[in-house]
């Protein structure tokens, strides 16, 4: 559990909020590189950490990422024209570039102010720096000085052809959400779809995993190997601060035909204290098979995020307001929810909780420890911040080269020693 001043201390994103102020010692995804499809294509809104901006391809195809309102008098930049390498506000025509320079100032003369100096050059819009990779506009929102290398994850080396990436809206705190992407013990009953076969749960109980959590300098690996009759089978998964969780797939005991060794993986990225963007990743590990986009559609469908599950802003049709289209029929016969889509599953439950669950509440058992190392290690990058310090994992070349595994082993073998090139990014 958390006191309550605890968990206000990492919910609340905000400027000058504890958490808010940590997150902005990271780059943190803003969009989809998809949303902004070309150059000069219309600006799109874009609220981060409580923030409102908009993000706008120039014509160079370079991503700006700039505050909402124009600094003449507060019109909204949404409406602006997207035109030679600028945003022009449409209400008098000042227009900046990527970088938040006015370079066009069309309703003042060139000498306006008192002195005689340029007002253009004095003048700017707020302005993030952004970095485009592995399919997403990545953005910095803290101090200019502070700022850290660029991502530098396997997720966002790996080749266009190998990858899909995509996003979700989850209505709910950022912390609920990702709390669920770190706790894997809830996989075997929430996302279990065929519970009339109960040999899972003799499985279950039969072979309990070993479970192991390591802290790194970029936040925490985990393991789980469970011993089976003729294997064992070995899950490691990273979470990387402050929000990023990197997993195996699961696979059968044999390769089927067309399988893609996969590695997936979310972010969960605050738009404002009880809304979230959850951007989802998956590639292909292997160099040799690329990522289809049928495959792609394929998982993303059976996560409950498939295209004909989303409207066109991002959020599930199955979501809070219809109860997921809960199917009390289903939930007899088949699942413990009676819910469609691993996702949906996991947004059910996250979303339902409330905005910002009450963490004081709670009483955490032995199969919580990923969730408590989270907190921990949030908590430890809030005071590094308010020290002065960078805090844990703001570097990501820490996590440049960590992979996660999901591998059938022969028994009496060390995993550790087995799988270790299998744990080493190679993109
Ligand atoms: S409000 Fe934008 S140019 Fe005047
Ligand atoms: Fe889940």
């Amino acid at each position: 559990m958390l006191t309550p001043q605890e968990n206000d201390r990492l919910t609340r994103v905000g400027k000058g909020t504890p958490m808010g102020e940590a997150f902005r010692r990271y780059w943190i995804p803003a969009l989809l590189s998809e949303e902004l499809a070309e150059p000069d294509c219309p600006p799109v809104r874009v609220r981060l950490l409580g923030e409102d901006l908009v993000a706008f391809r120039d014509t160079n195809g370079d991503a700006g990422l700039v505050d909402a309102f124009c600094p003449h008098r507060r019109a909204p930049m949404f409406f602006g024209r997207n035109e030679e390498c600028g945003l022009r506000c449409v209400y008098h025509g000042w227009k900046f570039d990527t970088n938040g320079t006015c370079v066009d100032m069309p309703s003042e003369p060139a000498l306006s102010s008192s002195n005689g100096s340029l007002f253009k050059t004095k003048v700017a819009i707020a302005a993030y720096p952004t970095f485009e990779a592995g399919g997403f506009v990545w953005t910095y929102m803290g101090p200019r000085e502070t700022i850290p290398p660029p991502p530098d994850y396997e997720f966002v080396r790996a080749p266009a052809t190998h990858r899909y990436p995509s996003k979700t809206l989850e209505e709910c705190n950022w912390l609920q959400a990702l709390e669920g992407g770190v706790d894997s013990s809830h996989a075997t009953i929430m996302h279990n779809m065929n519970i009339g076969d109960r040999s899972w749960l003799h499985d279950f109980e039969a072979t309990v995993p070993r479970l192991d959590l390591e802290r790194t300098d970029y936040g925490f690996s985990y393991s789980g190997v469970r011993t089976l009759p003729d294997h064992q089978w070995v899950r490691v998964y990273h979470f990387v601060m402050p929000t990023i969780q990197m997993r195996g797939t699961i696979q059968g005991s044999d390769l089927q035909e067309g399988y893609i060794p996969r590695i997936d993986g979310h972010l969960w990225i605050p738009i404002d204290d009880e809304n979230t963007w959850v951007f989802n990743f998956m590639y292909s590990y292997d160099p040799a098979t690329p990522l289809s986009h049928e495959e792609a559609l394929g998982v993303e469908t059976r996560a409950g995020r498939g295209p004909d599950d989303l409207t066109p802003d991002y959020r599930a049709k199955r979501n809070k307001h219809n109860d997921y289209l809960i199917d009390r029929a289903l939930q007899k016969s088949a699942s413990f929810t009676g819910i469609k889509g691993v996702n949906t599953q996991d947004f059910a439950v996250q979303e339902a909780m409330g905005p910002i669950v009450d963490r004081s509440k709670e009483h955490l058992g032995t199969t919580d420890r990923a969730v408590i190392t989270t907190r921990q290690l949030l908590l430890e990058a809030t005071r590094a911040v308010e020290r002065g310090e960078m805090p844990l994992g703001s570097d990501p070349t820490a996590a440049r080269a960590v992979r996660p595994a999901d591998h059938r082993i022969a028994c009496g073998l060390d995993w550790r020693v087995t799988l270790r090139d299998e744990l080493i990014a190679r993109y």
